[in-house]
């Protein structure tokens, strides 16, 4: 009789890089004959993915550690992995708060995770069955791990695909150039072969991703850009959908922008991240974009494609915004015309430049700043929802509904679609009519066949 498989669970924290860097280390468990659990309670490893860009990361990844350090219902022992960019970022710290920890692994090195396990495993461990030490890498190699990671083939109708990572623009307020390092792009002809073995795998539709999507290929200096990818993958038979985030302002690029009028493929949708609305927390922030440069992008791209729908991120409370500096931001959420947008109070990350910086906002200022800056934020998608009512387009199923036979879908502005249609199935792409918007969601009816229209701007 074989023995039991270990059990893993992989827990992510964050951004979508850090939900993709989860179901890589999945997939190198997997391939080493491990099975994956929903429980954190029933693992035998479980790998706590975090990310040092939200709030209160290091207090969620000690308060996981407490619990899970504890032994299981049967009696076993779980194997914690602290992973992400906290990891990175505070890996000496969390050896000596967390000592139940065994094995640290930074976002660069965890294709290391399997070795770094049966590092950990050959620590002595003591009479209650804590470990002497642990394995630790939070190396910054220059080689980029991609190159030693097996292509991921299966991943569903629609797919991610990492085309770069790290970031070389150092915002005041931001860790990730510390703990992901700096722009590294993954060779074009490795992301061609990659893209076609997904979509040979049945995806439909491929998100390109990076920290910085858009520099993509700017390092490797042979004119390789994200408009070139784009467009050269544009031609696999099968592929209908490509999509790209995150994108930074100083990087939206003639030919890229050229891609949204040139590429049907192409999805009308850009995350274009800015901040804040007003110039001077703009130059603070080093953000290498003034409010008028950042309009004037987003007037380029709707040129290009009148449909387009912008999300964008926010931070309010950054040090010394005054209530002149935040008028300013919500004035350019209703400029902008988002269509959705994520807002978040400034929180210190400590070794930035912003953390040392006088005039922090009081708590009781961001919070009222916040809820005013997401009502504005609301009340735009909203609009955007509304606004499409009556449009013919197409939608990507992706899940069950909450009712019996209810299904929910991407619209090509990644508006989430509810629909009700017998026979259709997960990964389907339907031709549907809007029918009602609302804040979060719209809702729609299939319909037989797609006739294209051209839509309003
Ligand atoms: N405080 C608040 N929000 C932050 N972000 C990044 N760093 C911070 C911070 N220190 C936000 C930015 C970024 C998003 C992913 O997270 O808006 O675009
Ligand atoms: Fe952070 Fe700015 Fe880089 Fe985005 S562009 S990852 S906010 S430093």
């Amino acid at each position: 009789m074989s023995a039991k498989p270990t059990r893993y669970h992989v827990k992510s924290f964050g951004c979508q890089m850090n939900v993709y860097d989860s179901e890589r280390m999945g997939d190198l468990l997997a391939a080493e004959g491990h099975v994956a659990t929903d429980s954190p309670d029933d693992a035998d490893i479980v790998v706590l993915n975090t990310c040092h860009i939200r709030e209160k990361a290091a207090e969620k990844l000690y308060s996981d550690i407490g619990r899970l350090r504890k032994p299981r219902a049967d009696g076993g022992r779980r194997t914690i992995v602290a992973a992400g960019c906290v990891a990175q970022a505070e890996g000496a710290e969390i050896g000596r708060r967390a000592p139940a920890v065994d094995v640290i692994v930074g976002p660069l090195a965890y294709h290391r995770l399997p070795d770094l396990l049966r590092e950990a495993a050959a620590i002595p461990e003591d009479a209650r069955g804590a470990r002497w030490g642990r394995a630790i890498d939070t190396d910054m190699p220059a080689e980029p791990k991609f190159t030693q990671l097996p292509a991921r083939r299966h991943q569903g109708a629609s797919a991610f695909l990492t085309v770069q990572e790290g970031c070389d623009k150092f915002c005041t307020f931001c860790v990730v150039p510390y703990t992901r390092g700096g722009e590294v792009s993954r060779p074009f002809a490795d992301l061609v072969a990659e893209a076609e073995a997904l979509v040979a795998a049945g995806a439909v539709e491929i998100t390109l991703i990076g920290q910085n999507v858009n520099a993509y290929g700017l390092e490797l200096g042979g004119g390789e850009t994200l408009a070139r990818l784009i467009a050269t993958l544009a031609d696999i038979d099968g592929l209908k959908r490509i999509r790209y985030t995150t994108s930074h302002p100083r990087d939206m690029s003639d030919d890229l922008i050229a891609a949204h009028a040139e590429i049907p493929k192409l999805m009308p949708y850009l995350h274009l991240p800015v901040q804040s609305g007003s110039s001077r927390i703009l130059k603070a922030m080093n953000r290498a974009h003034t409010r008028e440069s950042y309009l004037a992008t987003l007037d380029r791209v709707r040129a290009a494609r009148p449909d387009i729908a912008f999300s964008g991120d926010f931070i309010v409370g950054f040090p010394g915004e005054t209530e002149a500096d935040f008028e300013a931001t919500l004035a350019i959420v209703a400029e902008a015309r988002y269509a959705q947008a994520y807002s978040f109070k400034y929180s210190i990350r400590p070794g930035t430049p912003a953390a040392a910086m006088p005039d922090q906002v009081p708590e009781p200022v961001k919070e009222e700043r916040l809820a005013r800056l997401q009502a504005a934020i609301t009340a735009g998608a909203l609009a955007f929802n509304l606004a499409s009512v009556g449009r013919r387009t197409e939608i990507l199923l992706e899940r069950p509904g909450r009712k019996p036979g209810q299904l929910i879908g991407k619209t090509p502005w990644l508006q989430s679609a509810v629909v009700d249609v017998p026979g259709a199935k997960i990964g389907d792409l339907i031709a549907v009519e809007i029918t009602a918007g609302h804040g979060n969601s719209v809702e729609a009816r299939p319909i037989p066949t797609l006739q294209h229209e051209s839509v309003p701007a």
